[in-house]
């Protein structure tokens, strides 16, 4: 493996710092919370962390509206914190990258206090005003516009109020963005996963959109903008091009291939990696996230071959997950999280872990956390939630189903508390967490799962280690077969004549299938249930069964 792109044998491990351990008593997770944790992080062998915003933020949606992108937020400690953080993790041989919001900063920031005083003022021309608003959605309900009355003139916010869009045309943004950004890599940070980062440059027209459908809301006139690609090369040439092995990730909203493959092949120089959400929505009613319905298998298998495909015929590279911060626990939504859940989380942390590209483990899948399911709004803390739960009433939703609609769509499901032993709040937080804990921490932590050989937590080693050390899963081709399977995922990985075989089974109803490769086994590298067996041409699997095995061609 070239040094260069060490990151493609890699694991990344997502900490949203907020709930991921309190070291302080004060209910809310922190960096020191962090540094004690590194030996267990250190003990999967992920090889980078990545932190959620930890600086300055009126916290409005929780880090994502920065007011001083500077300085660390005091809720998480300070910067002599930070500092030991990270020389933590790189004594440990990890890495460390972070959040970087560069869509939209806090109207708390000091760039927008002064965009506020005037035309005149050099920080106004920040930020996006128009005289009248067009019709573009908040992705966080309501207008994308918000009215400021001393100015007679309205600003854009593609996410909530408080959160203005920076206006990237002009130069001096860029420059100031530049600048910082370059602060935190000669500090020592590893390098930057970049925030909704294909919505920087917007159609200059401001036209009004069709609403013919849900999608038809505006994000077609920012999406992959005219300039993004200049921006993102601009940004590469200014910043990352002067650091030696770092690396970028870019959450990709509502993105294509063709965009996805020119962000992420190396001759055109922006980033190593990018997040599509595209196998986040065969659940999505009418493409609506409000609107629940079972997952399409058919749909998710299509697109995550799809984009398996094409991202290595164009010589991209795929970030590969299926949870974060924004996403309900994989194991509620894809798999069983009650009888199965074991069995399941395996399958679903095979499926992603050995494909082509870099697999992220958001806290706590390694360990099969379920969705909490909450009792009432009042447990609900999140501004999307919070504005859905009322749009939902208005629409004339009752209560009940409301309340069903956010405990499997809201972003609250992923970010209560870490489990990590039996004790009260699963040993999160001595004081009261900021968000309740999921009442399984008893059975369900990392504590028991460390000593239990067969847990989850000790299966996701194993996929981990398999992916360090084979350079068939880091480097090889992707072949997906049996695509007609109802209820089984299947692909080979491919280098050199050696390959490596995974079957998955998305489904309770025990499956086989029946394929000729299989009578060429050579062995069993990993299964995730007693009842999976091969036999001739024949592949068994049980209740959400996953067997992985390497095949002999010569
Ligand atoms: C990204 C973040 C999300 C945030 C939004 C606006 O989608 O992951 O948490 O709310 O951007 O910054
Ligand atoms: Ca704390």
């Amino acid at each position: 493996m070239d040094k260069k792109n060490w990151w493609k044998s890699s694991v990344v491990y997502q900490i949203y710092p907020k709930s991921f351990k309190d070291s302080n008593g004060d209910g809310i997770g922190d960096i020191v919370g962090i540094i004690e944790e590194l030996d267990y992080l250190n003990s999967l062998g992920v090889k980078v962390i990545w932190l959620t915003p930890i600086y300055v933020s009126p916290q409005n949606d929780n880090g994502y509206d920065i007011a001083d992108y500077y300085n660390i937020d005091e809720m998480f400690g300070t910067i002599d914190d930070f500092k030991r953080l990270l020389n933590e993790t790189h004594k440990r041989g990890m890495k460390l990258i972070m959040d970087m919001v560069v869509n939209h900063t806090s109207t708390e920031n000091y760039w927008f206090k002064e965009a506020l005083k005037g035309e005149d003022n050099p920080y106004h021309d920040f930020y996006i005003w128009r005289d009248k608003p067009n019709n573009w959605s908040s992705k966080f309900g309501g207008s994308a516009w918000e009215y400021v009355e001393s100015l007679n003139k309205y600003y854009l916010h593609l996410f909530d109020v408080t959160q203005a869009d920076l206006n990237w045309e002009n130069p001096r943004v860029r420059e100031e963005i530049f600048k910082m950004m370059r602060y935190w890599l000669d500090m020592g940070v590893d390098g930057f996963r970049l925030d909704v980062v294909n919505l920087l440059s917007k159609d200059q027209r401001f036209l009004d959109d069709d609403y013919s459908d849900a999608t038809r809301d505006g994000r077609r006139f920012y999406t992959d903008g005219p300039r993004i690609h200049e921006y993102l090369n601009l940004m590469n040439k200014e910043v990352f091009s002067k650091y030696e092995n770092i690396m970028t990730v870019g959450e990709m909203s509502s993105t294509n291939i063709e965009n996805c493959i020119k962000y992420t092949n190396p001759d055109n120089k922006e980033l190593d990696m990018v997040f599509n959400f595209h196998h986040l929505k065969v659940d999505y009613k009418n493409n609506k996230k409000w609107e629940l319905m079972p997952f399409d298998f058919k749909a998710l298998k299509d697109l995550l071959f799809t984009w398996q495909v094409q991202m290595e015929k164009g010589n991209g590279w795929n970030a590969l997950f299926w949870c974060n911060h924004d996403q309900p626990r994989i194991v509620s939504r894809f798999g069983n999280d009650t009888v199965y859940r074991e069995e399941s989380a395996k399958m679903l942390g095979t499926v992603i872990h050995l494909m082509r590209g870099t697999p992220y483990i958001y806290q706590g899948e390694e360990i099969g956390m379920t969705n909490p399911n909450f009792e009432s709004i009042e447990e609900f803390r999140d501004v999307e939630s919070l504005n859905a739960y009322e749009i939902l009433l208005k629409d004339g939703v009752d209560e009940k189903e409301v309340l069903d609609i956010l405990n499997n769509r809201s972003r609250d499901t992923s970010r209560t508390p870490m489990q990590w032993n039996s004790e009260k709040n699963g040993g999160f937080t001595k004081g009261t967490p900021w968000i309740n804990a999921a009442k399984n921490y008893t059975e369900i932590n990392v504590k028991l799962e460390d000593r239990n050989g067969n847990s989850i937590l000790n299966y996701y080693r194993k996929l981990i280690k398999l992916r360090e050390e084979s350079d068939i899963i880091s480097e090889g081709k992707f072949i997906p077969v049996l695509e007609d399977h109802p209820q089984v995922l299947a692909y080979i990985r491919e280098k050199d004549n050696k390959k490596i075989v995974v079957l998955c089974n998305f489904y309770e109803k025990s499956t086989f299938v029946d394929w000729d490769e299989l009578k060429n086994i050579d062995k069993v590298l990993l299964t995730n249930s007693k009842e999976n067996r091969i036999e001739g041409n024949k592949a068994f699997l049980g209740p959400y069964g996953s067997i992985v095995i390497s095949i002999n061609n010569l």
